[in-house]
Protein backbone atom coordinates (compact mmCIF):
# COMPACT_ATOMS: atom_id res chain seq x y z
CA UNK A 1 0.00 0.00 0.00
CA UNK A 2 1.16 3.68 -0.78
CA UNK A 3 1.32 6.10 2.33
CA UNK A 4 0.19 9.97 1.61
CA UNK A 5 3.11 12.22 2.57
CA UNK A 6 1.95 15.44 4.35
CA UNK A 7 3.78 18.27 6.47
CA UNK A 8 3.75 17.73 9.92
CA UNK A 9 2.84 20.15 12.67
CA UNK A 10 4.03 20.84 15.98
CA UNK A 11 0.47 18.41 17.05
CA UNK A 12 2.34 15.85 15.09
CA UNK A 13 5.03 16.08 17.13
CA UNK A 14 4.94 13.05 20.07
CA UNK A 15 3.83 10.24 17.17
CA UNK A 16 6.73 11.85 15.54
CA UNK A 17 9.32 11.17 17.94
CA UNK A 18 7.65 7.79 19.18
CA UNK A 19 8.47 6.55 15.19
CA UNK A 20 12.28 7.71 15.63
CA UNK A 21 12.81 6.42 18.90
CA UNK A 22 11.00 3.01 17.83
CA UNK A 23 13.19 2.87 14.83
CA UNK A 24 16.44 4.08 15.81
CA UNK A 25 16.65 1.69 19.05
CA UNK A 26 15.72 -0.97 17.31
CA UNK A 27 18.25 -0.33 14.40
CA UNK A 28 20.73 0.22 17.44
CA UNK A 29 19.96 -2.87 19.45
CA UNK A 30 18.43 -0.37 22.51
CA UNK A 31 16.31 -2.55 24.06
CA UNK A 32 14.13 0.65 26.08
CA UNK A 33 13.13 2.97 23.21
CA UNK A 34 13.01 5.96 25.84
CA UNK A 35 16.70 5.57 26.06
CA UNK A 36 17.38 6.70 22.52
CA UNK A 37 18.37 10.66 22.53
CA UNK A 38 17.66 10.69 26.01
CA UNK A 39 16.52 14.08 27.10
CA UNK A 40 16.75 15.90 23.55
CA UNK A 41 14.32 16.80 21.46
CA UNK A 42 13.54 18.17 18.28
CA UNK A 43 10.79 20.01 18.18
CA UNK A 44 12.71 22.96 17.39
CA UNK A 45 12.77 21.46 14.11
CA UNK A 46 9.30 21.77 13.09
CA UNK A 47 8.66 25.11 14.60
CA UNK A 48 11.76 26.46 12.89
CA UNK A 49 10.76 25.44 9.45
CA UNK A 50 7.40 23.70 9.63
CA UNK A 51 7.91 23.31 5.29
CA UNK A 52 10.43 20.76 6.32
CA UNK A 53 8.92 18.28 8.15
CA UNK A 54 7.19 15.51 6.50
CA UNK A 55 5.41 12.47 7.40
CA UNK A 56 4.37 9.44 5.96
CA UNK A 57 0.63 8.24 6.94
CA UNK A 58 -1.12 4.78 6.36
CA UNK A 59 -5.11 4.44 7.26
CA UNK A 60 -4.47 7.50 9.41
CA UNK A 61 -1.68 6.36 11.30
CA UNK A 62 1.99 8.03 10.83
CA UNK A 63 4.42 5.76 10.03
CA UNK A 64 7.28 7.53 8.93
CA UNK A 65 9.17 10.90 8.90
CA UNK A 66 11.58 12.93 7.63
CA UNK A 67 13.25 16.44 8.48
CA UNK A 68 14.64 18.72 6.10
CA UNK A 69 16.64 21.53 7.15
CA UNK A 70 18.30 24.32 4.83
CA UNK A 71 20.98 26.93 6.07
CA UNK A 72 20.26 28.76 3.01
CA UNK A 73 22.54 26.75 -0.07
CA UNK A 74 22.76 23.98 2.11
CA UNK A 75 20.46 21.23 2.82
CA UNK A 76 20.21 18.43 4.73
CA UNK A 77 17.48 16.01 6.02
CA UNK A 78 17.67 13.39 9.19
CA UNK A 79 16.31 11.92 11.06
CA UNK A 80 14.46 9.89 8.51
CA UNK A 81 12.64 6.54 10.07
CA UNK A 82 9.74 4.37 9.53
CA UNK A 83 7.94 2.14 11.96
CA UNK A 84 9.45 -0.98 11.95
CA UNK A 85 5.79 -2.33 10.95
CA UNK A 86 5.93 -0.68 8.19
CA UNK A 87 9.11 -0.68 6.90
CA UNK A 88 10.43 -2.49 3.49
CA UNK A 89 7.60 -0.77 1.57
CA UNK A 90 9.25 1.80 0.31
CA UNK A 91 8.11 4.58 2.91
CA UNK A 92 11.13 6.21 3.19
CA UNK A 93 11.26 6.54 -0.55
CA UNK A 94 8.02 8.25 -0.58
CA UNK A 95 9.34 10.36 2.10
CA UNK A 96 12.39 11.48 0.52
CA UNK A 97 10.95 12.61 -2.51
CA UNK A 98 8.96 16.26 -1.06
CA UNK A 99 12.51 16.68 0.60
CA UNK A 100 14.36 17.02 -3.02
CA UNK A 101 11.70 19.09 -3.96
CA UNK A 102 12.31 21.37 -1.17
CA UNK A 103 15.93 21.50 -1.69
CA UNK A 104 15.20 22.67 -5.55
CA UNK A 105 12.80 25.05 -4.29
CA UNK A 106 15.09 26.97 -2.20
CA UNK A 107 18.00 26.51 -4.68
CA UNK A 108 20.15 24.36 -2.62
CA UNK A 109 23.62 24.09 -4.11
CA UNK A 110 24.93 21.34 -1.62
CA UNK A 111 22.34 18.73 0.22
CA UNK A 112 23.94 15.60 2.30
CA UNK A 113 22.94 13.57 5.26
CA UNK A 114 24.69 11.46 7.67
CA UNK A 115 23.91 8.26 8.20
CA UNK A 116 25.61 4.52 9.05
CA UNK A 117 28.28 3.35 7.10
CA UNK A 118 28.21 0.01 7.55
CA UNK A 119 24.53 -0.55 6.01
CA UNK A 120 24.37 -1.58 2.65
CA UNK A 121 20.52 -0.69 3.02
CA UNK A 122 21.17 2.97 3.72
CA UNK A 123 24.12 3.36 1.46
CA UNK A 124 21.83 1.61 -1.73
CA UNK A 125 18.76 4.14 -0.68
CA UNK A 126 20.57 7.17 -0.39
CA UNK A 127 21.93 6.39 -3.82
CA UNK A 128 19.28 5.95 -5.32
CA UNK A 129 18.58 9.83 -4.91
CA UNK A 130 21.89 10.70 -6.30
CA UNK A 131 23.79 10.96 -2.64
CA UNK A 132 27.15 9.61 -2.49
CA UNK A 133 29.10 8.47 0.47
CA UNK A 134 32.33 10.46 1.21
CA UNK A 135 33.99 11.43 4.40
CA UNK A 136 33.42 9.94 8.21
CA UNK A 137 31.76 12.39 10.36
CA UNK A 138 33.36 11.68 14.21
CA UNK A 139 30.27 12.13 16.50
CA UNK A 140 32.63 13.27 19.75
CA UNK A 141 31.87 14.38 23.35
CA UNK A 142 34.10 15.69 26.39
CA UNK A 143 33.44 15.31 30.05
CA UNK A 144 33.92 18.40 31.99
CA UNK A 145 35.37 16.83 34.99
CA UNK A 146 38.45 18.28 35.26
CA UNK A 147 38.91 22.16 35.47
CA UNK A 148 39.07 24.59 32.86
CA UNK A 149 43.07 25.01 31.20
CA UNK A 150 41.92 28.08 30.33
CA UNK A 151 38.85 30.92 30.92
CA UNK A 152 37.84 33.07 28.01
CA UNK A 153 35.97 35.74 27.79
CA UNK A 154 32.50 34.50 25.80
CA UNK A 155 30.51 37.28 24.13
CA UNK A 156 26.55 35.91 23.78
CA UNK A 157 24.13 36.59 21.21
CA UNK A 158 21.24 36.67 23.94
CA UNK A 159 23.19 39.72 25.52
CA UNK A 160 22.54 41.75 22.99
CA UNK A 161 19.40 44.41 21.77
CA UNK A 162 17.78 43.78 18.75
CA UNK A 163 19.77 45.91 16.17
CA UNK A 164 22.90 44.25 17.27
CA UNK A 165 21.66 40.77 17.39
CA UNK A 166 21.03 42.28 13.38
CA UNK A 167 24.53 43.24 12.73
CA UNK A 168 25.71 40.30 14.20
CA UNK A 169 23.85 37.46 11.87
CA UNK A 170 25.20 39.57 8.94
CA UNK A 171 28.71 39.17 10.47
CA UNK A 172 27.82 35.54 10.68
CA UNK A 173 26.52 35.33 7.34
CA UNK A 174 29.54 36.50 5.99
CA UNK A 175 31.82 34.10 7.78
CA UNK A 176 29.99 30.97 6.79
CA UNK A 177 29.67 32.90 3.42
CA UNK A 178 33.59 32.55 2.93
CA UNK A 179 33.67 28.52 3.84
CA UNK A 180 30.83 27.96 1.16
CA UNK A 181 28.66 30.19 -0.86
CA UNK A 182 25.63 30.88 0.31
CA UNK A 183 25.61 28.86 3.86
CA UNK A 184 23.54 30.92 6.10
CA UNK A 185 22.91 29.94 9.86
CA UNK A 186 20.47 32.99 10.65
CA UNK A 187 17.40 30.43 10.96
CA UNK A 188 19.19 28.46 13.98
CA UNK A 189 20.66 31.03 15.15
CA UNK A 190 17.17 32.93 15.79
CA UNK A 191 15.31 29.39 16.58
CA UNK A 192 18.13 29.04 20.23
CA UNK A 193 17.08 32.38 20.70
CA UNK A 194 13.38 32.31 20.29
CA UNK A 195 12.95 28.91 21.80
CA UNK A 196 14.78 29.19 24.33
CA UNK A 197 17.26 25.93 23.37
CA UNK A 198 20.48 27.71 24.27
CA UNK A 199 22.69 30.44 23.35
CA UNK A 200 24.86 31.22 20.22
CA UNK A 201 28.19 32.34 21.31
CA UNK A 202 31.22 34.21 19.83
CA UNK A 203 34.90 35.11 20.17
CA UNK A 204 36.38 38.13 18.19
CA UNK A 205 36.42 42.20 18.99
CA UNK A 206 36.89 44.09 15.67
CA UNK A 207 35.90 41.34 13.44
CA UNK A 208 33.85 37.87 13.98
CA UNK A 209 36.34 35.62 14.47
CA UNK A 210 34.01 32.60 15.30
CA UNK A 211 30.96 31.64 16.56
CA UNK A 212 29.20 28.34 17.86
CA UNK A 213 25.31 28.10 17.88
CA UNK A 214 24.60 26.06 21.45
CA UNK A 215 22.02 23.81 22.46
CA UNK A 216 21.37 23.06 26.24
CA UNK A 217 18.56 23.12 28.73
CA UNK A 218 15.18 21.23 28.23
CA UNK A 219 13.53 21.47 24.87
CA UNK A 220 16.93 21.93 22.63
CA UNK A 221 18.58 18.75 21.05
CA UNK A 222 21.32 18.32 23.99
CA UNK A 223 20.72 15.40 25.47
CA UNK A 224 20.12 15.48 29.83
CA UNK A 225 23.17 16.68 31.16
CA UNK A 226 24.71 17.83 28.22
CA UNK A 227 25.64 20.65 26.05
CA UNK A 228 25.44 20.28 22.02
CA UNK A 229 27.37 22.13 19.55
CA UNK A 230 24.74 22.38 16.76
CA UNK A 231 26.84 24.43 14.34
CA UNK A 232 30.37 26.02 15.16
CA UNK A 233 32.65 27.56 12.64
CA UNK A 234 35.98 29.97 12.64
CA UNK A 235 36.71 32.56 10.20
CA UNK A 236 38.44 31.59 7.00
CA UNK A 237 42.06 33.29 7.63
CA UNK A 238 45.56 32.10 7.93
CA UNK A 239 45.23 31.67 11.98
CA UNK A 240 41.71 29.53 11.52
CA UNK A 241 43.16 26.83 13.61
CA UNK A 242 43.99 29.14 16.47
CA UNK A 243 40.36 30.69 16.12
CA UNK A 244 38.84 27.38 16.60
CA UNK A 245 40.83 26.29 19.43
CA UNK A 246 39.68 29.63 20.73
CA UNK A 247 36.36 28.68 20.18
CA UNK A 248 36.06 25.64 21.68
CA UNK A 249 37.27 27.11 24.69
CA UNK A 250 34.63 29.50 24.69
CA UNK A 251 32.11 26.53 24.21
CA UNK A 252 33.60 24.71 27.18
CA UNK A 253 32.90 28.10 29.27
CA UNK A 254 29.68 28.39 28.07
CA UNK A 255 28.71 24.66 29.45
CA UNK A 256 30.37 24.70 32.50
CA UNK A 257 28.13 28.10 32.94
CA UNK A 258 25.10 26.18 31.87
CA UNK A 259 26.12 23.56 34.42
CA UNK A 260 26.31 20.58 32.20
CA UNK A 261 28.96 17.84 32.24
CA UNK A 262 29.30 17.16 28.84
CA UNK A 263 29.85 18.37 25.62
CA UNK A 264 28.88 16.77 22.67
CA UNK A 265 29.56 17.84 18.77
CA UNK A 266 30.17 16.67 15.04
CA UNK A 267 32.97 16.86 12.76
CA UNK A 268 33.43 15.89 9.44
CA UNK A 269 37.32 14.00 9.05
CA UNK A 270 37.35 15.82 5.66
CA UNK A 271 38.05 18.72 8.08
CA UNK A 272 41.59 16.84 8.85
CA UNK A 273 43.07 19.63 11.04
CA UNK A 274 39.77 20.89 12.56
CA UNK A 275 39.63 17.06 13.90
CA UNK A 276 43.05 17.28 14.95
CA UNK A 277 41.70 20.28 17.13
CA UNK A 278 39.33 18.54 18.88
CA UNK A 279 41.26 15.76 19.56
CA UNK A 280 43.82 18.00 21.42
CA UNK A 281 41.14 19.57 23.23
CA UNK A 282 40.25 16.53 24.95
CA UNK A 283 37.18 15.69 22.98
CA UNK A 284 36.64 11.47 22.22
CA UNK A 285 34.91 9.84 19.34
CA UNK A 286 31.92 8.28 20.82
CA UNK A 287 30.92 6.69 17.18
CA UNK A 288 31.55 7.71 13.70
CA UNK A 289 28.91 8.10 10.43
CA UNK A 290 29.28 8.66 7.30
CA UNK A 291 28.14 12.20 5.05
CA UNK A 292 27.11 11.38 1.54
CA UNK A 293 26.47 14.33 -0.44
CA UNK A 294 24.57 15.34 -3.48
CA UNK A 295 27.01 16.13 -5.71
CA UNK A 296 29.11 14.27 -4.97
CA UNK A 297 31.70 17.14 -4.17
CA UNK A 298 33.41 18.14 -0.93
CA UNK A 299 31.14 21.62 -0.23
CA UNK A 300 32.50 23.02 2.69
CA UNK A 301 33.98 19.42 4.36
CA UNK A 302 37.81 20.28 3.65
CA UNK A 303 40.74 20.54 5.50
CA UNK A 304 40.70 24.11 5.47
CA UNK A 305 37.63 24.71 7.21
CA UNK A 306 37.76 24.77 10.76
CA UNK A 307 33.87 24.07 11.51
CA UNK A 308 31.11 21.74 13.30
CA UNK A 309 28.11 20.07 12.11
CA UNK A 310 26.92 16.57 11.99
CA UNK A 311 23.81 16.43 10.17
CA UNK A 312 21.60 14.11 12.36
C1 LIG B 1 16.36 3.20 6.93
C2 LIG B 1 14.84 3.28 6.87
C3 LIG B 1 14.42 4.74 7.02
C4 LIG B 1 14.39 2.76 5.52
O1 LIG B 1 12.98 2.86 5.45
P1 LIG B 1 12.12 1.91 4.49
O2 LIG B 1 10.77 2.50 4.34
O3 LIG B 1 12.22 0.53 5.01
O4 LIG B 1 12.95 2.02 3.12
P2 LIG B 1 12.42 1.73 1.66
O5 LIG B 1 11.52 0.53 1.72
O6 LIG B 1 11.83 2.99 1.07
O7 LIG B 1 13.76 1.46 0.86
C5 LIG B 1 14.72 0.57 1.34
C6 LIG B 1 15.62 0.20 0.17
O8 LIG B 1 16.79 -0.45 0.70
C7 LIG B 1 16.91 -1.72 0.05
N1 LIG B 1 17.60 -2.61 0.95
C8 LIG B 1 17.13 -3.19 2.07
N2 LIG B 1 18.09 -3.96 2.62
C9 LIG B 1 19.19 -3.83 1.83
C10 LIG B 1 20.50 -4.36 1.87
N3 LIG B 1 20.89 -5.16 2.84
N4 LIG B 1 21.36 -4.02 0.89
C11 LIG B 1 21.00 -3.17 -0.10
N5 LIG B 1 19.75 -2.64 -0.18
C12 LIG B 1 18.88 -2.98 0.77
C13 LIG B 1 15.51 -2.11 -0.27
O9 LIG B 1 15.46 -3.13 -1.23
C14 LIG B 1 14.98 -0.76 -0.78
O10 LIG B 1 15.50 -0.45 -2.06
P3 LIG B 1 14.74 -0.80 -3.45
O11 LIG B 1 13.44 -0.08 -3.41
O12 LIG B 1 15.67 -0.31 -4.50
O13 LIG B 1 14.56 -2.29 -3.46
C15 LIG B 1 14.16 2.42 7.97
O14 LIG B 1 14.68 1.11 7.88
C16 LIG B 1 14.40 2.95 9.38
O15 LIG B 1 13.63 3.75 9.89
N6 LIG B 1 15.46 2.44 10.02
C17 LIG B 1 15.81 2.85 11.40
C18 LIG B 1 16.23 4.31 11.49
C19 LIG B 1 17.26 4.66 10.44
O16 LIG B 1 18.21 3.92 10.23
N7 LIG B 1 17.05 5.80 9.80
C20 LIG B 1 17.94 6.29 8.79
C21 LIG B 1 19.12 6.90 9.36
S1 LIG B 1 20.15 7.68 8.16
Amino acid sequence: MSATVRQLTKDDYGAAEHIIKTSFSQKLGIPDPDLFFSGGSLLGRFLMDPEGVFGAEENGELVGVNLATTWGSVGYFGPLAVSPSHQGQGVAQQLLMPVMSLFRKRNVSHSGLFTFPESAQHIHLYRKFGFMPRFLTAIMSKNLDSAPSKEVRVWRYSGFKDVEQSDFRDSARELTNDIYPGLDLQKEICAVEELEMGDTIFIGSDALDGFAICHYGEGSEAKSGSMYIKFAAARMCANSNVLFNSLLMACESTARAAGVGKIAAGISTARDAGFDCMLSAGFKTDYLGVYMHKPNEQGFCRPDVFAIDDWR
